[in-house]
Parts: C-alpha cells; sequence; structure tokens
C-alpha cells in the first residue's frame, strides 16, 4: 500500500474528501458531523492521508483569532477527525493529527491548537498529549453568541498553555 500525506486547501480539496466524510460519519447515523445540530466553520486547510490514492484518513485546519482571558489570541482549530473505518488503527489520525499540528507550529503564529470531541473520545486524544480545557468557551451558533457545550474542549499547548478561563471563539467552530 503507498501511503501519502499532504496539505490542502479546504474548499478546493472537499469534493475529494466527501465521500470519506460520509463513510466516518453515515448520513442519519447516530453518531454524525454533517447534519447534526452544530454549526461547523469549513476547513481552511486539509490534512488528508492517501493509500493507493484513497483519502482514508482527514484532519480539518481552521485559524482563528479569538479571546482568551480578555486577550486576542491566534487559534489553530482541529477539526473533522475521521479515518475511513477499513482503515483504522494503523496510525492514520495520529500521524495526520501530527502533521496539523506541524503546519500551525511550522507557521509560527498559532498560540494553541483546540479541537472539541465527544466524550468517548477523550482517552484517543489525552493519550496523544491533548489537554482538557476546563474553562468556558463562547462560540456562534446559528447566529447568535452562546455558551459552547456541547462538545468537550481539548487543547495542545503550542506559544501558550491555556487550561481555565474563558475562550471566546468570535466565530463558529470547527
Ligand atoms: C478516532 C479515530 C479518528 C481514530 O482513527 P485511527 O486512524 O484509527 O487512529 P490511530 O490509528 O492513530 O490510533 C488508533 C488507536 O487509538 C485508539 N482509539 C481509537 N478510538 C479511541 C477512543 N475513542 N478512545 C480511546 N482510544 C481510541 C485505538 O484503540 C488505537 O489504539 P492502539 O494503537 O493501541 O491500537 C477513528 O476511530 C474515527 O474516525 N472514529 C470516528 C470519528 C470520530 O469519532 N472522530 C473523532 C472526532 S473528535
Amino acid at each position: 500500500m503507498n501511503v501519502e500525506i499532504e496539505v490542502l486547501t479546504g474548499d478546493a480539496s472537499w469534493p475529494s474528501v466527501k465521500p470519506l466524510f460520509d463513510r466516518v460519519w453515515p448520513p442519519n447515523a447516530g453518531e454524525q458531523r454533517p447534519g447534526d445540530s452544530i454549526e461547523y466553520a469549513p476547513a481552511e486547510l486539509r490534512v488528508i492521508v492517501q493509500a493507493d490514492d484513497q483519502p482514508v484518513c482527514h484532519v480539518g485546519i481552521c485559524r482563528r483569532e479569538g479571546i482568551w482571558k480578555g486577550r486576542k489570541t491566534r487559534i489553530g482549530g482541529i477539526g473533522g477527525v475521521g479515518t475511513d473505518p477499513d482503515f483504522r488503527r494503523r496510525g492514520f489520525a495520529s500521524v495526520a493529527l501530527n502533521a496539523a499540528l506541524q503546519t500551525l507550529k511550522d507557521e509560527r503564529a498559532t498560540d494553541f491548537a483546540l479541537l472539541f470531541c465527544r466524550p468517548h473520545n477523550v482517552d484517543f486524544y489525552t493519550s496523544r498529549g491533548w489537554k482538557p480545557f476546563t474553562g468556558e468557551v463562547y462560540a456562534e451558533q446559528h447566529g447568535e453568541r452562546i455558551r459552547f457545550d456541547a462538545l468537550l474542549p481539548m487543547v495542545s499547548y503550542l506559544k501558550r498553555a491555556p487550561h481555565e478561563g474563558e475562550i471566546d471563539l468570535c466565530g463558529l467552530p470547527w
């Protein structure tokens, strides 16, 4: 199997990863990302792992200027983490997450990375170095600023190490 990793522009690469999204989050399944009630920001960049030229794993990146403890902060949003069910437990999501963090590090403009997950995935991220953010997160949903507590926030420290306080995403979550 020939495996390659690439980082592509979010909009342009969407058609190539849409079938993968449908396999990871099948429409009308209990756990789904497209179509659930949360309104997400689109990915600006996508880390895509290709196996024999087929996308099998995806991690989205959304850069955002938000606010943490009253100060402007540059957040590297990570979202849409998913691996094709037939290609799991081969390290693809771990590699793609590392590539996403490396992309943010290389840009030298991100204070910390932030993702949101469901409770059953917390252990997956903590065992890869992510830390729970125990403060409050505010975000836009359906045109209003709300406390965003539908998912659990996890952070990966870069220049700053936030673990509590208030984060305002100043826009949609990812
Ligand atoms: C979670 C997910 C992305 C992992 O993808 P993957 O490519 O299999 O991940 P990796 O191969 O890098 O890591 C797999 C390891 O994580 C473990 N793991 C997977 N899901 C886990 C979870 N929910 N909690 C704890 N560990 C988990 C596996 O047991 C495996 O452990 P091992 O290496 O000891 O065998 C994949 O299972 C998936 O797409 N799930 C559905 C979508 C989803 O929930 N995405 C996360 C959104 S926040």
